[in-house]
C-alpha cells in the first residue's frame, strides 16, 4: 500500500510539480491525498486540481485561535487519512500540534545546506543572497524532517551545488531548485519505502537507497 501524503504549498508548487511528474513516472510510491495551502491564489491549487488531488485553504487568519487553526488542519488530515506531511514550499511556521502528531512523519526542502542560511526569515531569494554575501562556494539542497524550530529537524539528504563566480541570485536560485527537483523525490521514495532510520539527529539510509544522482 503506498504512503498517504499531504502536501503543504503556499507558491508555486515547482517542487509539487516534480513530485507528481516522478509519481507519473513510476519512481514515487506515494499517493497523493490532500493539497493543503495559505494562499488561495497558490498556483500549487491549480497542480492539485489538475491532477485531481483534494485541495484545501487553510490559514491562520480564518480562526479565533491557534488551537482551532490547528484543529482544522487535523481534522482535514484525519479525513484523508494522511500517513505522511510533505512541505513544498509552504511558507507558514505549521502548529506545534501538527509536529507532535506526525513527529518524524513532515518532511521539508530547504535551498541551502543546512545549518548554513537557514532559520527565520532565511527563505527564497534570501537564502541565495546570503550565500553570495557571505562569498561561499558551495550552496545546495537540504531535505529534513521538521521539528518545532526553523529549519532544524534531522537531516535526511543533502545535494551540493556549486556557486559560479559569475552567479546571481537568480542564477543560483535556478540551479538549486533544479537539484531540489532532482532530490526530493528521492529522500521521499525512500521514507516510502521504509529505507530511512532515524535516530536522534541522525538519519540513515539502508542499501538501495534513490539517494544517488541518475540522469532524470
Ligand atoms: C523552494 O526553493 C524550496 O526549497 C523552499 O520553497 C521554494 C518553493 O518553490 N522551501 P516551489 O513553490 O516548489 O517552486
Amino acid at each position: 500500500m503506498s504512503m498517504r501524503c499531504a502536501v503543504f504549498a503556499s507558491g508555486g508548487g515547482s517542487n509539487f510539480q516534480a513530485l507528481l511528474d516522478r509519481k507519473a513516472k513510476g519512481d514515487l510510491s506515494v499517493e497523493f491525498v490532500l493539497m493543503i495551502g495559505n494562499n488561495s491564489k497558490a498556483a500549487a491549487f491549480d497542480r492539485a486540481r489538475s491532477n485531481n488531488i483534494p485541495s484545501l485553504h487553510i490559514a491562520p487568519s480564518h480562526f479565533h485561535s491557534e488551537e482551532e487553526y490547528a484543529q482544522a488542519m487535523i481534522a482535514a488530515l484525519t479525513e484523508a487519512q494522511t500517513e505522511f506531511i510533505v512541505l513544498a514550499g509552504y511558507m507558514k511556521m505549521l502548529p506545534s500540534r501538527i509536529v507532535k502528531e506526525y513527529r518524524n512523519k513532515i518532511i521539508n526542502i530547504h535551498p541551502g545546506l543546512l545549518p548554513a542560511f537557514g532559520g527565520k526569515g532565511m527563505y527564497g531569494m534570501n537564502v541565495h543572497k546570503a550565500v553570495l554575501e557571505y562569498g561561499a562556494k558551495i550552496s545546495g539542497v537540504t531535505v529534513h524532517f521538521v521539528d518545532e524550530e526553523y529549519d532544524h529537524g534531522p537531516v535526511i539528504m543533502q545535494k551540493a551545488v556549486d556557486v559560479l563566480d559569475d552567479d546571481d541570485a537568480e542564477a543560483l536560485a535556478s540551479r538549486v531548485l533544479e537539484a531540489e527537483h532532482d532530490t526530493y523525490w528521492r529522500a521521499l521514495e525512500d521514507i516510502a519505502l521504509g529505507r530511512i532510520c532515524v535516530d536522534g539527529r541522525r538519519v540513515s539510509v539502508s542499501a538501495g537507497g534513490v539517494a544517488s544522482s541518475s540522469p532524470g
